[in-house]
């Protein structure tokens, strides 16, 4: 039997169990259910620090910080699935979130090649309050963004992604059955992509 590939889902939010946390654990629940080792991390329990700008990544492999980012880059280089999930805050991603991506500078190296190697499949999470038409639109760039960092600096080619608002109160997707079924559909695909 080979190695089970192992998927890394990552929630923004601060919510525990909240929306963005319940799609991404559905999503991981279908891809273990298909036979792939899972694993969540919630950002804001993880205790990671803004980047510093300090350059240290550019001549060494890695981030000069000893914090909870370490055993993320760890668990970033082994994933051979990406889930990243967060809600909207102010028409963005959540601070949790930024200040994870930012600390993926380390993973380019001083000719601003990125180091990771290979190619990993993914989906993404992002979930917001608003239920009008005009916040899909004034979200597009985010997405387009959120997609952008999984493609280029994680090299996640995307699988599925769920992308919706209407969702102010937390356990709100938990009463949404098209958006569950999505959900798992997704994790099936994940896993059978890899
Ligand atoms: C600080 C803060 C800022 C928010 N900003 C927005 C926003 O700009 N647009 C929006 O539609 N919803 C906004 N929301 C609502 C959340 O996006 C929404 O409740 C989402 O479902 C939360 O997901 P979670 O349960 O995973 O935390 C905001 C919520 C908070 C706490």
């Amino acid at each position: 039997m080979g190695k089970k590939k192992y998927i890394l889902g990552l929630v923004g939010s601060p919510r525990v169990n909240g929306n963005t946390d319940f799609l991404v654990t559905l999503i991981l629940k279908a891809a273990a259910e298909q036979g792939c080792r899972v694993e969540k991390v919630l950002l804001s329990q993880s205790k990671i620090s803004p980047c510093q700008a300090c350059d240290y990544c550019k001549t060494h492999t890695t981030c000069i910080q000893g914090d909870g980012m370490q055993i993320l880059y760890e668990k970033l280089r082994k994933a051979d699935g990406i889930v990243l999930g967060t809600p909207a805050y102010f028409w963005q991603e959540t601070a949790q979130t930024k200040t994870f991506i930012d600390r993926l500078y380390a993973f380019y190296d001083s000719n601003l090649r990125i180091r990771l190697k290979g190619k990993k499949r993914g989906a993404l999470v992002f979930v917001w309050g608003e239920s009008s038409r005009s916040a899909v639109q004034t979200l597009k760039p985010v997405v387009k963004y959120l997609e952008k960092i999984l493609s280029r600096v994680l090299r996640v080619d995307l699988v599925g992604k769920i992308v919706d608002g209407g969702f102010p109160e937390s356990g709100d997707v938990s009463a949404n059955k098209p958006l569950k079924r999505k959900a798992t559909a997704i994790g099936k695909k994940l896993a059978r992509s890899l």
